[in-house]
């Protein structure tokens, strides 16, 4: 049965990070392809999709409360279908239905492309569908639809192989899953015809890319993405400090087009909080990095991502924090406070810190930011 849906307005709602933005954007190009029109306006939405986050216990917050409001619209207009995907979907799975019974359709992280297939099963025998399987994405012939037309997200690989004892992105999205190099080729090529000059590769952890095919790494595809005419800069996000080679930072002054922007996450500025985070690298090794990168390409702009308040975090460890934000000098960091999340072993750790410190030193190192930007853009 072919699933044409002439006159269906489909509405998605996007939450959590540049993965995410770019699943919606593969949802809103499977959607028009089988005949729905896409609104920005949720009040005239035949089926509203909620793309969900599980980062951190806000992220979730805010759907059970968006999923509150789409009630009372259901309640008003009883055709309404309502989906959850994402990363919320993929954890919290037939809990959802109970805790809100209006949502028709949940959908994990790994089902995206079949989105057509469910809500046409939603449409046409009138019940609930859950899927939240595991699997390899096949993104092959899909086209995303892109509301930005200057800069162009390329997914190049999904997932993550590492075990940061924060992170829900491996219960989230699963293992590493690279793309093969020829799609993302092709995918790029097909955005420079469209008139596109700035893409960004995106992954959970990026510099990790191929390792799980073989025979091809990050640099081979960054080299082959800097050929490709028509192309005129490659951001990517994100990258773990402790997959980033002498030989990766060597190359990065070859790349005219790759050149100008790190997104390089420490996380933590102490190396006993490091640890119990398992993230690989000490303080000490992040900064060789920094330094190694700064002296090859000294224009580089360098941003973070730093949580506060991770469990047995003391004064003196996030003192230490604050002397590497003041010691890299980062053109700007996204700040969080820990979030405990369900299943993580950071949730069961002891020494959970108040609600209240986390607050204090959250507001402490984004004022520090703050300085920072401000003088580096003055400058
Ligand atoms: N609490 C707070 N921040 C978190 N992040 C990941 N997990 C958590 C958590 N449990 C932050 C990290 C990561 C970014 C995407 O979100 O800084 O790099
Ligand atoms: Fe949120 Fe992580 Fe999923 Fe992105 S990958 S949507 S940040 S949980």
């Amino acid at each position: 049965m072919s699933i044409i849906n002439y006159n269906k307005k489909a509405y998605i709602k996007t939450y959590g990070c540049q993965m995410n933005v770019h699943d919606s954007e593969i949802m809103a190009g499977l959607l028009l392809n089988k005949g729905y029109e896409v609104t920005a306006n949720m009040n005239e939405a035949d089926v509203v999709l909620l793309n969900t986050c599980a980062i951190r216990g806000k992220a979730e917050d805010k759907v059970y409360s968006q999923l509150g409001v789409l009630k009372k619209l259901k309640e008003k207009r009883p055709g309404l279908i309502l989906g959850v995907g994402g990363c919320m979907a993929q954890r919290e799975g037939e809990k959802i239905f109970r805790r809100s019974p209006s949502v028709d359709l949940i959908f994990g992280t790994h089902q995206i492309c079949n989105l057509p297939t469910f809500l046409n099963e939603v449409i046409r025998e009138r019940r609930k569908v859950i899927a939240i399987k595991e699997g390899k994405i096949s993104q092959e012939g899909v086209k995303a639809y892109r509301a930005d037309r200057a800069e162009a997200y390329v997914a190049i690989m999904r997932g993550c192989n590492n075990h940061c004892t924060y992170c829900v992105v491996p219960s989230a999205r699963g293992r590493q899953n690279s793309r093969p190099p020829e799609e993302v080729i092709k995918e790029i090529e097909d955005l420079v015809e469209e008139g596109y000059k700035e893409v960004t590769l995106l992954g959970q952890n990026v510099v990790a890319y191929g390792k799980d095919l073989g025979g091809i790494d990050f640099i081979d595809l960054l080299e082959r993405v800097n050929e490709i005419e028509g192309i005129e800069k490659i951001k990517y996000i994100s990258s773990h400090p402790k997959d980033m080679s002498d030989r990766l930072i060597e190359t990065l002054p070859g790349l005219s087009k790759a050149c100008e922007d790190l997104h390089l996450p420490v996380q933590s500025g102490s190396n006993r909080i490091l640890k119990a985070m398992n993230r690989g690298y000490t303080r000490e090794e992040y900064l060789k990095i920094i330094g190694k990168v700064r002296s090859l390409i000294p224009r580089i702009s360098i941003t973070t991502d730093i949580i506060v308040g991770f469990p047995g975090e003391g004064e003196k460890d996030f003192a230490d924090t604050l002397s590497l934000m003041k010691e890299v000098r980062f053109a700007s960091a996204y700040m969080f406070k820990y979030s405990p999340r369900p299943g993580t072993p950071a949730e069961k750790m002891s020494e959970q810190i108040p609600e209240e410190i986390r607050l204090k030193r959250l507001h402490e190192v984004i004022d520090l930011q703050r300085e920072i930007s401000e003088k580096i853009r003055n400058f």
